[in-house]
């Protein structure tokens, strides 16, 4: 097929799921699209279901499900029962991840999957991961009871990744990367605090945990077309907004670094002030000066023409944290000898990442010098950028605008917008990694985002009201049809 073919085909589906939602053959309610049986399955159904899997826990009093924990081998026989309720055929491979997945009769078109993460943190919320997850079923549900499920023209998997907070293990992605192939083979010998291997967990419940086993979960990349992720936002931009749903355009590239700086430590009674090495003072001074340098970047960094680099746009979701500070011997009456504190700088733009991580290394040198104490700066991690895929962002836009047009929910504040105008998604960027991410270096990846009360993640205190629930199983739903309908006429076009 012709680009520019392809190109306009593209385009009409685009048009066809903009102005008319798909819905033949089903019942919709008086709302139009969210009543009925549509409401009771992505609604109803799947806030129960997020209810009883956040009950399952290997705590007493609060959520905890980490890699291959006893609560998350209860958590998969639950998972199970509600992909087969969806009509999926299921498996779990050698690495803990679930897998459910129908697959067409003669079907030679790439696989949409779909996923989440099952494990959680420590004293978690019950929607980070898991609402991904049961969306996703919910949404396939749908299909399945509408008899639709057996018209799909393109294999569509569901994924419940074991790992990807890296609780147990401090690394992430133990699922999520051994499905796209990025694992390396000495992750089986890391070990968890009590000694315990990666080896020995797979072992213990029964896998073969040998290397080459670990290279049977990996997907080839010619077998999956794109992956696409639901997930809460965990942080408070939509609320703000007030749209129940955004998609996501990429997720952060990420710097740690390490800041050491050696004063000389001394009385605080007796070092008279202009004669003080003092490392706190210094430190507190780089952590104001690295806020303003993410506060007010076009400060520091304005448009570059010859590189086209620091737009007002790149500069935009540019985040510092100095999260962890320790000092030596941290007693009240001692002036400190060291303070040692981490930076955490995202963003999505690597380049601007970089311009920071380099201006504030050189600035820490500076300042260093001026106070007369002693700095390293270490770098810890560094990853960059992963953007989501234009045209998958744009139809899970359509998508989404169009099950919000259809659910109770009412995105705007009703504003001075038109209606129309209130119906288009915000695009955001994340900040926080996902599967998503380590999915990117399989296939092409797709990201929506759900509003949840106050930003709050990683604490019981989650909340995602019910009809956002709603409103971004219907925009699954959507979706996925919207990428059937679309294989189904590349296979007219072939024939
Ligand atoms: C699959 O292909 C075979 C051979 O081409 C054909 O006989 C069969 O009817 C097809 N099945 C479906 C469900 O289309
Ligand atoms: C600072 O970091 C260094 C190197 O990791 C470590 O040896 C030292 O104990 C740390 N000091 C404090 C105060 O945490
Ligand atoms: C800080 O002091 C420790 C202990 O004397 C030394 O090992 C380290 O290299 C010093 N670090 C810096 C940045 O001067
Ligand atoms: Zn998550």
């Amino acid at each position: 097929m012709a680009p520019s073919s392809l190109h306009l085909l593209t385009l009409s589906f685009l048009l066809l799921l903009a102005s008319t939602p798909i819905s033949d053959g089903l019942e919709l309610g008086a709302d139009g699209g969210g009543g009925g049986l549509y409401r009771e399955i992505l609604r109803d159904e799947t806030v129960r279901r997020l209810k009883e899997l956040g009950q399952i826990s290997d705590g007493e009093g609060y959520l905890e499900r980490t890699f291959l924990s006893p609560a998350s081998l209860r958590a998969t026989g639950v998972i199970i029962s509600w992909m087969e309720d969806a009509g999926l055929p299921t498996w779990v491979d050698q690495m803990g991840n679930i897998h459910g997945r129908f697959e067409p009769a003669n079907s030679s078109k790439e696989a949409l999957l779909i996923g989440s993460h099952m494990d959680t943190v420590i004293d978690a919320g019950m929607y980070d991961g898991a609402l991904g997850i049961i969306c996703a079923i919910s949404a396939l549900k749908v299909l399945k009871v509408t008899g639709k499920l057996q018209r799909l023209t393109r294999p569509v998997e569901v994924i419940a990744f074991s790992d990807e907070e890296g609780v147990r293990f401090q690394t992430t992605f133990l699922g999520s990367a051994a499905v796209a192939g990025t694992l390396p083979e000495s992750i089986l010998q890391v070990s968890d605090k009590s000694g315990t291997t990666v080896q020995d967990v797979l072992k213990l419940n029964s896998f073969e945990a040998t290397a080459a086993a670990l290279g049977q979960v990996k997907y080839s990349p010619e077998s999956v077309g794109s992956y696409v992720e639901v997930h809460m936002e965990q942080g408070p931009v939509l609320e703000a907004l007030r749209y129940p749903l955004g998609v996501v355009k990429g997720i952060a590239g990420q710097t740690r670094l390490k800041v050491i700086i050696n004063g000389s430590q001394g009385h605080a009674g007796t070092v008279p002030m202009k004669l003080r090495r003092d490392p706190m003072v210094a430190a507190a001074e780089l952590v104001v000066t690295l806020e303003s340098l993410c506060k007010e970047p076009h400060r520091f960094l304005t448009y570059d023409e010859e590189c086209g680099c620091f737009t007002e746009e790149s500069l935009a979701g540019l985040v510092c944290t100095v999260g962890e500070l320790t000092t030596w011997p941290s007693a009240s009456n001692v002036i400190p000898g060291q303070v040692n504190f981490t930076v955490d700088i995202r963003a999505m733009d690597d380049k601007v990442r970089e311009t920071i991580v380099t201006s504030f290394s050189r600035i820490v040198l500076q300042r260093c010098d001026d106070r007369l104490v002693d700095c390293a700066v270490q770098h810890k991690h560094s990853a960059p950028a992963t953007p989501c895929d234009p045209e998958l962002t744009t139809q899970l836009e359509l998508a989404a605008r169009s099950a919000l047009s259809n659910t109770m929910t009412s995105p705007g504040g009703g504003g001075g917008c038109s209606a129309e105008a209130e119906r288009t998604p915000p695009v955001l960027m994340s900040g926080a990694g996902h599967d998503a991410m380590a999915m990117a270096r399989l296939t092409k990846v797709g990201m929506l985002f759900v509003r949840c009360r106050g930003g709050v993640s990683h604490s019981p205190e989650e909340s995602v009201l019910d009809d956002d629930v709603w409103a971004a199983g219907l925009a699954l739903l959507r979706f996925v049809e919207h990428q059937n309908v679309a294989a189904a006429a590349e296979e007219e076009e072939e024939l």
